[in-house]
């Protein structure tokens, strides 16, 4: 039986991974699988293969044409895998030229997604999330320019249910409330 297609997206440092690896916990004690896998690992992979970056926070400054080509041979390998799965994801990625569609027509023609899941908080909530994660090199931003980065989102997300005629779902991922997020985030996949 074909599995569901799940793409879940969210600014960086918003919680995403957080809440996918809570949720997948809650349905694995009821007995539910999904492969949960990261877009951006698959296409680091590809990357560090041809030596065009050493870390996965380099590649949205690459050339257009270049992120292009990773997308596309990340959305291929994706498009393999069976049975219900998690993509972890960006609905846009801020480079330095202007926002890049994270899921353009050539990657939703491979994925098909049943839903997309934005995940969101508060930018400030947001800001402090980066500032206290040394582990990665997050781009230098206030908290509006997160908030267009957040409302931009939106936006995609309704050209890509238009292109599909998937559902799109919002869920809130609030400090201290990883609890609500991630139950919401089940029900979504269950
Ligand atoms: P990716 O690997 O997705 O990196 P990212 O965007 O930086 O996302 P993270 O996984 O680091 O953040 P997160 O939102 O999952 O937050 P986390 O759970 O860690 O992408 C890497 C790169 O790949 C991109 O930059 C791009 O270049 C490329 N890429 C990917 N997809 C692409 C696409 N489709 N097209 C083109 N390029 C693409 O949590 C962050 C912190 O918050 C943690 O410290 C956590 O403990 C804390 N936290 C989480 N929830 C809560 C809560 N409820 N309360 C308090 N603290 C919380």
């Amino acid at each position: 039986m074909e599995g569901k297609k799940v793409i879940i997206t969210g600014v960086p440092g918003v919680g995403k991974t957080t809440v996918v690896n809570e949720a997948l916990k809650k349905l694995q004690e009821e007995g539910i699988g999904y492969k949960s896998i990261n877009f951006g690992t698959f296409m680091f992979e590809v990357a560090r293969n041809d030596k065009v970056v050493e870390n996965r926070d380099q590649m949205r400054t690459l050339d257009r044409a270049v992120q292009k080509r990773l997308q596309q041979r990340a959305a291929q390998a994706i498009a393999q895998v069976s049975g219900n799965v998690l993509i972890d994801t960006h609905a846009s990625v801020k480079t330095p030229k202007g926002y890049l569609a994270g899921l353009p027509e050539w990657v939703l023609r491979e994925l098909m997604p049943d839903i997309i899941v934005l995940v969101e908080t508060d930018d400030d909530q947001i800001l402090m999330r980066r500032l206290s994660d040394d582990t990665r090199s997050r781009d230098k931003e206030g908290a509006r320019s997160i908030a267009e980065h957040q409302q931009f989102n939106r936006s995609m997300a309704a050209a890509y249910a238009m292109m599909t005629g998937c559902t799109i779902r919002i869920i809130t991922n609030a400090d201290f409330l990883l609890e609500r997020s991630s139950t919401e985030l089940a029900d979504v996949l269950r």
